[in-house]
């Protein structure tokens, strides 16, 4: 591929991101998920997952217009259109701008929101939303951290909530985010019991909660230290049906688990030198392009080589005029030479999504397989 299409490649392969939803279906069956478009903001994934039914989570306009652009017109014909925003999008950015809010009045979009300014602004420019508030949880051992920005603290969203009911607003139901790459189920299993308080002590207050959104954070096995996803979800499943009546809707917002392990990069070394007793190598994408997830995301990436021989440490960096585009500095790779290829796996997720255009070197071409 990399011979036809040049290089850098990013691959995608669909089967790969439709496997690890049915994955997730087959775990966690009670839950629909609705893809977090800021994993991989690629269209095409947009069209591999609309037909299983589930929904798509967007920051900003540019996002929400991408789903309507890349579903089926059917869906969007006549009235049909207010129907596929109202279940198949939520707007999952807890702050909108007005000139947002706005364009999508009238459409039924669900939104989160987690304070007071939020729902003067909902109910001015957009009172037709759904809302969903969100609570600020534990973000212990997840990877990128979340609740420093987001969420209300658990025990100041009755009153949120009712605040909202006051203004002649509607909500829908709760959300969290565990933090990405979580690691550690107790971040979910306290999430879970401080939203079955807060459902119980709205209900309490004379209103009803129908809606439960689990958020991201399922892990992705970058390394052996991952804990398996088949045994977070059988805990997280059996928690969700003691705390919640089947009446309860349930949702999440995966996003580095449905792509990353979807994509590879391959790189060609464009440059070499021996420094310091080590090999450096320059390649022709890196921390400014799509690898841009080893500052945005915490997340170190691992280069493979195609070719055989003695391994040494070396490092791999970007073909940019910073000393920051290193990708690593601990690699094992055979001496490689001027156009040699390298690969990376499982960089679906937070990658491409933050990649820049930094000193005039292009984003790198994306190849759909399966698709
Ligand atoms: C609001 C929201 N939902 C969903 C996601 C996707 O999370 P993940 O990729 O961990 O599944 C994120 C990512 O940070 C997020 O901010």
């Amino acid at each position: 591929m990399a011979d036809r299409e040049g290089t850098p490649l990013f691959i995608i392969d669909h089967d790969v991101i439709r496997a690890n939803y049915e994955k997730l279906r087959k775990y966690l069956p009670r839950v629909m998920p609705y893809f977090a478009m800021k994993a991989n903001p690629e269209p095409q994934i947009i069209q591999t997952l609309f037909p299983y039914g589930g929904g798509f989570d967007v920051a900003s306009l540019q996002e929400y217009q991408t789903v309507l652009e890349n579903v089926p017109a059917a869906a969007l014909r006549g009235h049909k259109r207010n129907d596929f925003i109202w279940d198949r999008i939520i707007v999952a950015n807890t702050i909108k701008p007005i000139a947002t809010l706005k364009e999508i009045t009238g459409y039924n979009t669900l939104m989160t929101f987690d304070n007071e300014y939020e729902l003067d602004k909902i109910k001015e420019h957009c009172s037709d939303a759904g809302l969903v508030c969100r609570l600020r949880v534990q973000n212990v051992g997840s990877v990128v951290e979340l609740s420093s920005k987001f969420g209300v603290e658990p025990g100041d969203a009755a009153n949120l909530i009712d605040k909202a009911f006051n203004r002649g607003l509607s909500v829908e139901g709760l959300s969290f985010h565990v933090g990405s790459q979580c690691c550690n189920i107790e971040n979910y299993l306290n999430a879970l019991e401080a939203s079955a308080q807060i459902f119980k002590e709205v209900r309490q207050r004379g209103h009803k909660l129908r809606l439960l959104n689990i958020g991201g954070g399922f892990p992705v096995p970058y390394d052996r230290t991952v804990p398996p996803f088949e045994e977070l979800a059988t805990k997280l499943r059996v928690e969700i049906d003691r705390l919640f009546p089947k009446s309860v809707e349930v949702v999440a917002e995966p996003g580095r688990f449905l792509v990353a392990t979807a994509a590879m990069l391959i790189v060609e070394v464009v440059g070499k030198s021996f420094r310091d007793d080590k090999w450096v190598y320059y390649v022709n994408d890196g921390v400014y392009g799509t690898l841009s997830g080893v500052i945005f995301d915490h997340i170190p990436y691992h280069f493979n080589a195609f070719k055989r021989g003695d391994k040494k440490l070396s490092a791999v960096v970007g073909p940019t005029c910073d000393a920051l585009d290193t990708v690593s500095t601990s690699e094992m790779l055979p001496e490689l030479n001027i156009g040699d290829l390298l690969y990376v796996k499982n960089c679906g997720a937070y990658t491409t999504g933050s990649a820049t255009t930094f000193n005039g070197f292009p984003r790198t071409k994306i190849l759909n397989i399966n698709a």
